[in-house]
């Protein structure tokens, strides 16, 4: 494992540098790091960017610096001086990948809990550096990760896929890591998206689509050398990667008759595969398997559990140290429409729970942040509370698929934020950490947003989004506002523009559910491709997602007296809670109850009115965002602000063509009139 020749080849022109711009700040700052390894490499080379960058130089052996750089474990290494005053004391004991900011009379110490505590050190102290606040501050910070196991996954396929394209749904053009099937030549984009993910904290990537096709699959074997590479692009950062993995390889790659994870030769055959893959990558992070899902191929094809699935590929990487994470998003996507009993919400519950206990340690059951897909406001999946005995990870999407495909500006912290803070308990009953989705998973996921467009993200402005998982996967405590700031603050240098920016998207999850999807309802989207209103496009699917509005009502009765007993997956308050009318949070109202368009909601307003009342509002605000958009683009780098200016027209269309159908959809369902008398079309 040798460390890369850094510093890093440079950004291509005109590809954006998003929060790490080279210049952080002009000054003449004394920087001194101490240590050698890989780590400590990209470090120096971070800093010699700064300093090249106007920032300051770098010294060393007995110079003064204004800022030293080292890990607990090599202080000694600092001249004596440099360290002198400082309250080394508190930054004993740290962990591995926490970090020290010391402050004394104006200098700084970062000190690191290991390398890789040091380079999140480096990171932490660079924002404070861009936002003034680096020298004036506590005299001791220190931070530890929340989480220790911090992943995005990539939904890149190295083939194009005739319907899902490069990337499953991925908004941001094609995948950076590989292209016409071939891994990419030119790999320098990654070694920028590393550092970015890496000034986040996360420590973790899959590299490949959970739908594995046969091409794909044989990154396990002969196309090893492509994860070589990009593993050593990721190792640079302290990233490990994991591969996205075909149950059926066995079958697919090693010729067997089947992939009966009780079949002893397939047993071997990804033990011997897994030991190849370690021979060449040591810190490889594992597998990642989405089996019996959506049509991928799993143990239940040979009459076994996921437990023994799971087992027998996590039994593969166990002696290496490596993880196994098997997704729990499993369900009937063939169900009939008529059949109002079978319930999707209910199936990940149903399918795992009784596991419980019976997973490998180095097993992660990785489950969706809610009990259906991702969308824009589901409750908690109860899943997360109920297996004390597994291995647990959160998963998200940062990619937009169903909260405006990187077209509309909509910043999801918030929404990552309640989820990782609800607590199984109740706040009035105060479970504590303990019984937080964040005390209770030791992974946080999600789907990355990220792909070759020059932008990262499609919009400029849907980086924010991919910052703040990293430091909410980081802190699930941090405020999304603050995020926020911090991401403007490290992005953009006009101090106008960031604080519209703030403005425009602190609520911009809100207003995407307002013009969207009311009181808890998904899916009103178009089939397939998930993007744009079409009320009934789902109504008469397979795929288990209804809303079931009639002329009297709408919403799926979920509850354990007269439904589909979703309710009663949940502990106590949620279940009685969720299972009662009067108590059921309005804006899940209709995914666990189906009620009278007049049925009037804990705000004291009807069912009907609320969805029109909610979709005028939604879109005059995003009327509201543009307007205030346009006070400031001109402060924005050119590039950009033609982007978010093109990406606003499209939301304003797009949001004012989700409000007439739903307004009208329901208007003519219901035949009940707006209150205020507004314009729905007839
Ligand atoms: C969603 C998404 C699919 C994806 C699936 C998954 O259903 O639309 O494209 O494959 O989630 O999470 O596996």
């Amino acid at each position: 494992m040798t460390s890369q020749n850094y510093p890093w080849p440079a950004l291509p022109s005109g590809a954006d540098p998003a929060w790490l711009p080279p210049a952080p700040e002009r000054g003449s700052l004394r920087l001194k790091l101490a240590g050698v390894g890989p780590l400590i490499d990209t470090v120096r080379a971070e800093l010699a960017e700064l300093t090249g960058a106007g920032a300051g130089q770098l010294v060393d052996g007995t110079a003064e610096a204004d800022v030293v750089f080292t890990t607990a474990d090599r202080a000694d290494e600092l001249a004596s001086g440099d360290l002198a005053g400082f309250d080394v004391e508190s930054a004993e004991g740290l962990s591995q990948e926490g970090f020290a900011v010391l402050r004394q009379a104006g200098r700084v110490a970062v000190v690191g809990g290991s390398d890789r505590g040091l380079l999140y050190g480096y990171h932490h102290w660079r924002r404070q550096l861009r936002n003034g606040t680096a020298a004036d501050g506590p005299e001791a910070e220190i931070h530890a990760p929340a989480t220790a196991i911090r992943m995005l996954n990539h939904w890149d396929n190295m083939a194009v896929h005739p319907v899902m394209g490069q990337v499953e749904r991925g908004y941001s053009g094609g995948s950076l890591f590989y292209a016409d099937g071939a891994l990419r030549e030119d790999l320098t984009r990654v070694h920028h998206y590393a550092r970015l993910l890496a000034s986040t904290g996360i420590n973790r990537v899959a590299l490949n689509n959970v739908n594995v096709g046969p091409l794909e699959a044989t990154l396990l074997t002969e196309r090893l050398g492509d994860v070589v590479r990009l593993a050593e692009i990721f190792r640079a950062q302290g990233i490990a990667v994991h591969l996205s993995v075909n149950f059926s390889s066995p079958m697919l790659l090693g010729g067997l008759p089947s992939a009966d994870p009780a079949d002893p030769d397939v047993a071997q055959w990804w033990s011997r595969t897994a030991d190849a893959i370690y021979a060449e990558i040591p810190d490889f992070g594992g597998f990642l398997v989405k089996a019996d899902s959506e049509g991928q191929p799993g143990p239940y094809r040979y009459g076994r559990d996921h437990a023994e699935g799971a087992n027998m590929l996590a039994r593969a990487v166990a002696p290496h140290g490596g993880l196994v994470f098997w997704r729990a998003f499993v369900y009937n996507h063939q169900q009939d429409w008529r059949d109002r009993s079978t319930d999707r919400a209910r199936a990940a519950f149903d399918h795992f729970v009784p596991l419980d206990g019976g997973f490998d340690e180095n097993v992660i059951l990785q489950v969706k942040y809610g009990p259906m897909d991702f969308q824009v406001r589901e409750p908690v999946s109860p899943v997360i509370g109920a297996m004390p005995g597994t291995r647990l990870a959160a998963e998200f999407q940062v990619t937009q698929e169903y909260t405006g495909q990187q077209k509309h500006a909509c910043y999801l912290a918030p929404l990552w934020s309640q989820v990782l803070g609800f607590d199984f308990e109740g706040e009035d009953v105060g479970g504590g950490e303990s019984r937080r989705v964040s005390g209770l998973v030791d992974a946080v996921v999600a789907v990355s947003n990220v792909g070759a467009d020059e932008h990262w993200c499609g919009h400029p402005f849907a980086q924010a989004n991919l910052f703040a998982f990293g430091r909410l996967a980081w802190d699930p405590a941090l405020a999304p506002e603050d995020i926020l700031r911090e991401w403007v603050q490290s992005t953009y240098d006009d101090v106008e523009l960031r604080d519209v920016v703030v403005e425009l998207l602190r609520d911009s999850w809100q207003t995407y559910e307002d013009y969207t999807a009311p009181l808890g309802v998904g899916w009103m989207v178009r089939p397939g491709q998930h993007y744009g209103p079409d009320v009934d496009g789902y109504e008469y699917t397979p795929w288990g997602t209804y809303h079931f509005a009639d002329r009297e009502g709408i919403g799926v009765d979920r509850t354990v007296a007269t439904g589909t007993g979703f309710t009663g997956q949940y502990p106590l308050p949620w279940a009685a809670r969720y299972e009662q009318l009067d108590s059921c949070p309005d804006e899940l109202l209709l995914f666990f109850h189906h009620v009278p368009y007049t049925h009037r909601l804990g705000s004291g307003e009807t069912v009907i009115q609320h969805i029109y009342d909610t979709h005028f509002a939604g879109v005059e605000r995003v009327e509201e965002m543009v307007a205030a958009w346009e006070t400031v683009r001109h402060r924005a780098p050119a590039p950009v602000a033609q982007r978010v200016s093109e990406r606003f027209a499209e939301q304003l269309r797009s949001a004012v063509e989700w409000r007439d159908q739903l307004t009208t959809y329901f208007s003519r369902k219901s035949g009940v009139a707006d209150e205020h008398g507004r314009h729905i079309h007839p």
